[in-house]
């Protein structure tokens, strides 16, 4: 049994927690390798719905047990909302949870800092989630970063967390306006981060040791190909890799322990937060989207920008990710649709270009170039096989198996579970996933 990376191939909330929710019960181990709680999973089943941030959405399944790899940063205070709340819901956790102690910790000083300077640049702003992430993985880069790894001591944390929490102060007041969080407020992430202490353990060698005994490893990627760090849409990405190959030196592993990727696609694309998008709609049929799409942020509740399909974006995804095989989301929010369009390749400085230029500014002043295909309009929602898809809604997804030169294998109809569509195409039926 193959070790698997999911991944988002666009600007995050492709909708990774539903999928990943859904592969777990092949899984022994599931692990979150990047970002912090700037992710937002949301997972339905029955008449229940999770909100996840930081913990794998593995969680819901009994009989996986969750990782939170070095790679993440990590707000102490929030990890401690997420267990209670699960657990408030009877989901047990602490036993099954196992956090790297070379985790960094998220301080208030990161949070307010990132909002003191979102708020400074007034239209120029990134767009963050406000949750100090970038400050986070900055403090990380300088050295001067607190590892969740000091809760085991608490002097050394509690002296590691003044001195960080000092430093950022002299930054925060910098920033016109921005007020420096209190002493209980510190404190608070202090103590919170001794109550995840028991929890702490090497996260390398328990995914080592499940390799070599042939437990298989779901690696759970969070944000999106297109907002890595150095591949995406820089400055307006996050802060950390969000491509799959990076999910294993980020949990210690080598790269060889990545047996098959992935990628998920939205069949419409959505961005939250500042940046190009090239084939963002500004029209009632991206209200529409919106709307029967859902299309606010689970973390920030921020609405989401829509557009159509860029397969221009998703096949430089596919790439540097290593895509072999997509789940694609949320096809029946394209239902009522007339006609819907796909970017096949951009005009760039009146050339046309297939490639995904590596300059922001370039991206955003690309015009895409369209394919327009019939919509379907016919409900295709909590459709569960491939055969009772509307012809023309079949049409469409192996035109994007065209376009990006890998196979479709599970289609999302729906929120909920059971709503899905799994086509057993290579090589995810190689990977022996049983959904
Ligand atoms: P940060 O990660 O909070 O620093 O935000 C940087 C950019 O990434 C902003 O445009 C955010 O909206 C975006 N972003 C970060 N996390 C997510 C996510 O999980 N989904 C979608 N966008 C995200």
């Amino acid at each position: 049994m193959t070790n698997v990376v999911v991944v988002g191939g666009q600007w995050g909330d492709e909708g990774k927690g539903k999928v990943v929710d859904l592969l777990c019960p092949a899984f022994a181990e599931v692990v979150r390798f990047n970002g912090g709680n700037n992710a937002g999973h949301t997972v339905k089943f029955a008449d229940r719905h999770f909100a996840l941030h930081l913990i794998p959405s593995g969680i819901l399944q009994p009989g996986c047990r969750c990782l939170i790899g070095p790679g993440v940063v990590i707000d102490p205070v929030a990890l401690l909302e997420e267990i209670r709340m699960l657990e408030d819901q009877a989901v047990s956790v602490r036993p099954r949870l196992l956090v790297s102690p070379r985790a960094h910790i998220v301080l208030p000083g990161h949070r307010a800092l990132d909002v003191a300077r979102e708020t400074a640049s007034g239209a120029a702003k990134l767009g963050t989630t406000g949750r100090g992430i970038g400050p986070a993985y900055e403090g990380r880069a300088r050295r001067t970063g607190v590892r969740l790894g000091l809760a085991r001591n608490p002097r050394r944390l509690r002296e590691a967390v003044a001195a960080a929490s000092a430093e950022l102060e002299q930054a925060i007041a910098r920033c016109p306006g921005a007020v420096a969080p209190s002493a209980d407020e510190i404190e608070r992430t202090v103590e919170a981060a001794a109550a995840i202490a028991p929890m702490l353990g090497d996260v390398s060698r328990a995914l080592a040791d499940s390799d070599a005994a042939g437990r298989p490893i779901l690696f759970e990627g969070a944000q999106g190909t297109l907002l890595d760090v150095d591949h995406g849409t820089y400055p307006f990405v996050t802060s950390s890799g969000c491509l799959a190959g990076y999910a294993a030196p980020a949990c210690g592993l080598p790269a060889r322990v990545i047996g098959g990727v992935l990628g998920v696609f939205k069949a419409y694309t959505t961005r939250v937060g500042s940046g190009p998008f090239p084939t963002e709609l500004f029209d009632g049929t991206g209200e529409q989207l919106r709307r029967r799409g859902n299309e606010f942020g689970t973390t920030t509740g921020r609405p989401r920008r829509t557009g159509w399909f860029d397969a221009v974006a998703a096949r430089a995804a596919v790439r540097w990710s290593g895509i072999d095989a997509v789940a694609l989301t949320k096809l029946d929010v394209l239902d009522e649709l007339a006609e819907i369009r796909v970017a096949t390749s951009y005009q760039v400085g009146g050339q046309t270009t297939p490639e995904f230029p590596d300059d922001a500014e370039e991206v955003g002043a690309a015009s895409p170039v369209y394919e327009t295909l019939p919509g379907w309009q016919a409900d295709s929602s909590a459709v569960t096989t491939a055969e009772k898809l509307p012809d023309v809604a079949r049409r469409y997804v192996e035109r994007l198996e065209e376009l990006l030169g890998v196979p479709v294998a599970v289609i999302s109809t729906g929120p909920r579970r059971e709503e899905t569509i799994v086509r057993r195409v290579q090589p995810f039926a190689g990977w022996n996933v049983a959904p």
